[in-house]
């Protein structure tokens, strides 16, 4: 499988022609649609951001396959929930309505709404609190923290599901290579399954790694396991007065996924796997780690 990936330098997603012209030069047989404005408190700060880049960007890339008939694999978040379930309550499941609470949750759900509108070939992918060996994530930022004998404060009351950037992109490929078998019910593509092309029943799916726990319980978890000692402040989202508010509760139920036998949701960021806690350490990037970072807008080519 041949695959092709454009940062942001190359590729604004915001701009409508610069995309479908980018897709039509690639050619692809699948695109997978990651990037976007992250930054939760400057998405607060600048809604309209926040829509032209999550809302409009992803609606250029979802209008762009559907020119070209190619399905989507679209990105999306836990932070479409609005988190108030309640703990233990059961976790989220892809039929579950949407409430997001913050403008980073609302902007997401519009790229979510605009696939949907344009597409019948998609995969809606929500993922949580993802984490890989490369660039700004938790882990990182809690290890570097640890490190400067910075002492921490994190959130008791935002609850969610670690996931490693490798085993979400495994879980993709998975979709995207599922064999479909004869009765196996509704299905956009046909049998025989053609070469690379997406098998297992489009719509809405949570890939997230198994287990769930709040920002402290996290990074507890992380400094036992590259046994540092470092105090940690346990503190509610109002008292670390974060501009972006999230949702308190937002485990992600991988049902679909685990109906087709696509994830064990097994919970690897307790009990991380070789190469994870030493590259987080060393900062030694892990050859065989995939970060999502290094590949916002991917399109597998035919
Ligand atoms: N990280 C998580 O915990 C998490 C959880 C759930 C879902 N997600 C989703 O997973 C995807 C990847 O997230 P991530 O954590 O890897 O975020 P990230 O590190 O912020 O990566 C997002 C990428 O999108 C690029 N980008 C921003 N605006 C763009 C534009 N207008 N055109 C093209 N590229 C643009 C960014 O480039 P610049 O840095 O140059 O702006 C960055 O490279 C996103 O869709 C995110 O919503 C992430």
């Amino acid at each position: 499988m041949e695959t092709r990936a454009s940062g942001h330098q190359e590729l604004d997603v915001a701009d409508e022609s610069a995309v479908l012209r980018a897709l039509e030069g690639f050619g692809p047989s699948v695109v997978i649609h990651a990037a976007a404005y992250t930054d939760t408190a400057g998405c607060e700060g600048d809604p309209p951001r926040a829509f032209l880049v999550n809302g409009q960007g992803t609606r250029n890339v979802a209008s762009a396959c559907r020119r070209l008939g190619v399905p989507l694999v679209y990105i999306s978040s836990n932070e479409v929930f609005d988190g108030r379930k309640g703990r233990p309550a059961e976790p989220y499941s892809e039929e579950d309505e949407p409430g997001p609470i913050n403008v980073y949750g609302r902007s997401k759900l519009q790229g979510e709404r605009h696939v949907q509108d344009l597409l019948a070939d998609f995969y809606i992918v929500r993922t949580a609190w993802l984490y890989a060996h490369g660039g700004e994530n938790f882990p990182a930022k809690v290890l570097r923290a640890a490190a400067n004998g910075h002492p921490l404060r994190m959130v008791t009351d935002e609850v969610a599901s670690p996931t490693w950037a490798r085993e979400l992109a495994q879980a993709i490929v998975k979709l995207l290579l599922y064999p479909t078998r004869p009765g196996q019910g509704s299905h956009a593509v046909g049998w025989p399954v053609p070469r690379h092309r997406p098998s297992a029943p489009y719509g809405i799916y949570h890939l997230t790694n198994g287990g769930s726990c709040s920002r402290y319980e996290w990074a507890l978890k992380l400094l036992e396991l590259l046994g540092l000692s470092v105090p940690v402040e346990a503190v509610t989202q109002d008292q670390f007065g974060h501009p972006s508010r999230k949702p308190a509760y937002s485990e992600l139920a991988n049902t679909r996924a685990a109906s087709l036998g696509l994830v064990a949701q097994r919970a690897v960021w307790l009990k991380p796997q070789s190469g994870t806690t030493d590259s987080l350490s060393s900062g030694t990037p892990a050859a065989s780690t995939f970060s999502m970072r290094s590949a916002t807008s991917s399109a597998v080519s035919r």
